[in-house]
């Protein structure tokens, strides 16, 4: 057997490769889940500084970037996707930061574009929607998912700190609906007393439209966003205030292991989504694996370190070297943080979302 190292973050514990299943054979973690999705994150680098995501005290101007050399090419980034979608992917979604800060995404999209059978998705604030979101449909960008947390502009504001305005994300969602990208699907991170105010107002606004909106349970994803258990609004309760003004009925899962539980107005006034990520942990069914800006691998959102792929890349690896690597990281992942949770858990040093990705 030869021994590839994959170094995590910590620099310990150097992983030497299994065998990896034959081509076409499924690929299993340690808990029986494959590996369906891969979430890529393109810069960590944002336009936001949303307080639960980028508090400006954290990331404030003496706040140190990753340097452009540090970034994984769209070659490099292209070739990880592939080796990946022979492994089972079938998901492969953008993100960051902001992805559409990185300069010519439209180019690494046309690349990821000509993978067959994976869906390509992008997570994005808007802003710059209306100037790319041509260009992303016709570099072959399958859907768009954009983040709102408010619709009242004082709300608004305050959450992405940076002072956009709500018409701003709007103006994006709306260039993507004329770009063809839709139905859009709406991320609300709710936070209490921050801005759960503005729940049924969401749902009032997007009722009818053929927009998605999901309502997200506030995470203690890193360490920078003074998460408190008190400010999470469980899904439940979204749901309960929503219904109490639009009566709302839920619905199957579009395939097993979504992530968000889905709802309907009874009316016929659309869907709707929780994300119940600390309330009801969906562990289980995890299907997901992180390529962060810089290429480590992480296996869970809540991960302390990740494995350098990169270096590998760098080096000259092969095809069948990098695809063992991949293979190794998946078969020892035993992760299921959201099912762990404690008070003893919030200390630990995990990874911040706007570097590993959304
Ligand atoms: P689609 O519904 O196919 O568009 O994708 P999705 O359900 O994965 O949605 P999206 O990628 O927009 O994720 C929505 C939010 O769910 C993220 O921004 C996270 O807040 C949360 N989330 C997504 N994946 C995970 C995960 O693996 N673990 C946890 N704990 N939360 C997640
Ligand atoms: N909790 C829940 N969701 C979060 N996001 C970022 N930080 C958090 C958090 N702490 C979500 C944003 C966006 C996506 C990129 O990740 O709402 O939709
Ligand atoms: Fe930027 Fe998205 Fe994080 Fe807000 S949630 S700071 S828009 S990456
Ligand atoms: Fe997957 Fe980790 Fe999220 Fe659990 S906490 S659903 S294992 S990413």
């Amino acid at each position: 057997m030869k021994s590839i190292p994959i170094y995590p973050t910590s620099g310990k514990l150097p992983l030497t490769t299994d065998e990896p299943p034959p081509a076409g054979a499924p690929l299993l973690d340690k808990r029986g889940r494959t590996v369906h999705d891969l979430r890529i994150s393109i810069t960590d680098r944002c336009n936001f500084r949303c307080i639960y995501c980028m508090p400006r005290e954290v990331f404030g101007a003496d706040h140190a970037f990753l340097a452009r050399k540090e970034l994984l090419s769209f070659e490099e980034i292209t070739r990880v996707a592939r080796l990946f979608a022979a492994r089972g992917v079938r998901k492969i979604r953008i993100t960051g930061g902001e992805p559409l800060l990185r300069k010519h995404v439209e180019n690494l999209i046309a690349q990821l574009a000509e993978i067959p059978d994976v869906e390509l998705t992008l997570t994005t604030n808007g802003v710059l929607l209306p100037k790319l979101a041509g260009v992303l449909r016709a570099a072959g960008l399958h859907r768009v998912t954009v983040s709102l947390d408010a619709i009242d502009d004082a709300t608004f504001r305050m959450m992405n700190d940076a002072d956009y305005p709500v018409a701003a994300v709007l103006k994006g969602i709306a260039a993507a609906e004329e770009a063809g990208f839709g139905p859009i699907k709406v991320n609300m991170v709710v936070k209490r007393g921050v801005n759960d105010h503005c729940v049924t107002d969401m749902a009032r606004h997007f009722r009818g439209t053929g927009h998605i909106l999901r309502f997200i349970e506030f995470m203690d994803v890193g360490c920078s966003n003074g998460w408190e258990m008190s400010a999470v609004v469980p899904s439940r309760e979204i749901i309960e205030r929503i219904h109490r003004v639009f009566p709302v009925e839920q619905i199957e899962p579009n395939y097993t292991g979504e992530v968000a539980e889905r709802w309907r107005y009874s009316d016929g006034g659309g869907e709707i989504g929780v994300i119940s990520s600390v309330t009801q942990a969906f562990c289980s069914t995890c299907t997901r694996i992180r390529l962060s800006t810089e290429g480590k691998l992480y296996t869970c959102l809540f991960a302390q370190s990740g494995h350098d792929l990169r270096t590998l890349l760098r080096a000259g690896a092969s095809d069948s070297e990098l695809d063992r690597a991949i293979a190794t990281v998946w078969q020892h992942r035993e992760d299921r943080y959201s099912e762990i949770r404690t008070a003893n858990t919030k200390g630990l040093q995990k990874i911040e979302m706007s570097y590993i990705g959304g």
